[in-house]
């Protein structure tokens, strides 16, 4: 692998030094020559080589494998294969001609950039032959997987689709800018908070669907889903969604009239929170709408999606405002980043784990509201389209090793539950059903299903209950 990478830097080092088209005459140093023996490895040898600028070249046989692949020091040729190789005493004759692009039948000038899809390719030279080099990393769009997922769409039970939003967005990009969970496993030791009814908790096993959206109790006031745009920040928006529609069970408020701010959480939270627009942990984000409370979105509307950064906090605390938290009370008055008059702020008890079962979260869901689960995402996800998702099973990675490892956390809301069901009426491919922040535009309008205890989306789930002032009553309960 590091001498394809050593190739890539290279044409890095082409690209960016100016001047540096002749690096290959420029740098005829001593390499090879200088090596302690032996100079020349007769057979392959990664252990063969010399330093060269930040990076290294080699002096065995397998260093040349063509014109342009190759990471051969300089002087390889005339030490090596006892080539005289001089110096050349007038400047290397000027290199003509284009870069031809088969894939689209298109001609480059020297020096001309373009993209094929999330890879940069540019016309340079090396040596005397003028080159098209691309950058080689992984696009989330790939035909490839696409196809190979959609052939077996039967047996995985999913499909998948482009989108135009991750048009020119590799995968290393994406799983940094449009997740952003910091996985903590310590949540999964968390007191949980099992219900108090066992025969509620075992009734559960012969619900095979709910789905919190069509309760008709509860129209209105479940969240919809949102778009968190190109910053990783589902550890502080599944949290106040999750928030908002426990609030909204709690009080009898109609419909939830503005969501909660995640901007307020982003920008005021500590710094051990989260890396930029890189990701957080769901801790913080609880500990904080606890501690602090949270403002709503017109309040401190959400900006990071645009901008690609967190900003500093805008909103400020008084202490008399932190004293009213702490015992419970209204926090009125906000002074909003927005302006708006008619912020409100809403402060909630800690959150608490539901146990890492079936059962214990379909309760939960069902008697409680939405949940925030946390899920392993690998590059097919971003793909997903409709059915059941499920984690690997496509074999794409086994064939295709660069896929192998790629992955990073993701947190979403739970809404429900559902299944198909066989010829005999019975439930298989049991699956949640879960609130995405990719926008209504993806996968269905924006939700998706996955398959029970896949991806690890039943070993950090989270909720809280809506006021504060319930736990307080429930703790001294239980104690
Ligand atoms: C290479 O050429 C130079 C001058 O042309 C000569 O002095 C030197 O001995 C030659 N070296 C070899 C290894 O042939
Ligand atoms: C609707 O939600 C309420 C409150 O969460 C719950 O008690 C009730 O059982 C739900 N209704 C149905 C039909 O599941």
């Amino acid at each position: 692998m590091t001498r394809i990478f050593f190739f890539v830097n290279i044409l890095i080092l082409l690209l960016n030094a100016t001047n540096a088209r002749y690096a290959e005459w420029e740098e005829l140093k001593p390499y090879c020559s200088v090596r302690p023996h032996p100079q020349c490895c007769a057979s392959r040898d990664d252990d063969c080589f010399m330093p060269y600028y930040d990076s290294r070249c080699y002096c065995d046989v397998f260093c040349f494998r063509g014109i342009d692949n190759h990471d051969c020091c300089p002087d390889h040729d005339s030490v090596c294969k006892g080539e005289n190789v001089s110096l050349p005493t007038t400047p290397a004759p000027q290199p003509t001609g284009t870069c031809y692009d088969p894939s689209t039948n298109r001609q480059y000038s020297l020096g001309e950039s373009f993209r094929r899809d999330c890879n940069l390719c540019r016309c340079i030279t090396l040596g005397f032959e003028t080159t098209l080099s691309c950058e080689e990393d992984l696009c989330v769009n790939n035909d490839e997987l696409i196809s190979h997922i959609n052939q077996q769409q039967q047996y995985l039970g999913y499909k998948v689709r482009k989108y135009d939003k991750f048009n020119g967005v590799k995968v290393k990009d994406a799983l940094n800018q449009y997740l952003g969970t910091i996985p903590d496993r310590s949540l999964r030791t968390m007191v949980d908070n099992a219900p108090d009814n066992p025969t509620d908790y075992y009734g559960m096993d012969d619900v095979h669907a709910y789905d919190i959206r069509s309760n008709v109790s509860l129209v209105g006031k479940i969240r919809g889903v949102r778009d968190q745009g190109k910053c990783g920040i589902s550890w502080a928006l599944s949290t106040v969604d999750v928030a908002a529609d426990r609030l909204s069970l709690v009080h009898n408020i109609k419909s939830p009239k503005e969501p909660l701010s995640v901007q307020n959480i982003l920008s005021c939270t500590d710094k051990a929170a989260k890396d930029g627009c890189q990701g957080g942990r769901v801790a913080y984000a609880w500990g904080f709408i606890k501690d602090r409370g949270v403002v709503t979105e017109n309040c401190y509307p959400y900006e990071s999606g645009q901008t690609g950064h967190i900003d500093e906090c805008k909103l400020h605390l008084s202490d008399a405002d932190l004293q009213n938290i702490a015992q419970h009370r209204k926090v009125t008055n906000i002074q909003c980043p927005s302006n708006t008059k008619d912020g409100e702020h809403f402060n909630f008890g800690p959150a608490y784990r539901v146990r890492d079962e079936v059962r214990s979260i379909k309760y939960e869901i069902r008697f409680r509201g939405p949940v925030q689960a946390t899920m392993r995402v690998t590059p097919e996800f971003f793909l997903y389209d409709s059915g059941v998702y499920r984690c690997g099973g496509s074999n794409f990675e086994r064939q295709n090793p660069r896929y192998a490892n790629l992955a990073a956390y993701h947190s979403i809301r739970l809404l429900g539950w559902g299944a198909n069901y066989d010829q005999q009426g019975q439930p298989k491919d049991q699956y949640w059903i879960v609130a995405n922040s990719w926008g209504t535009g993806w996968g269905t309008s924006g939700y998706f299903h996955i398959g029970f205890g896949e991806c690890e989306i039943q070993e950090t789930v989270i909720a809280t209950y809506g006021k504060s002032t319930e736990v307080l009553k429930k703790k001294s309960r239980r104690q």
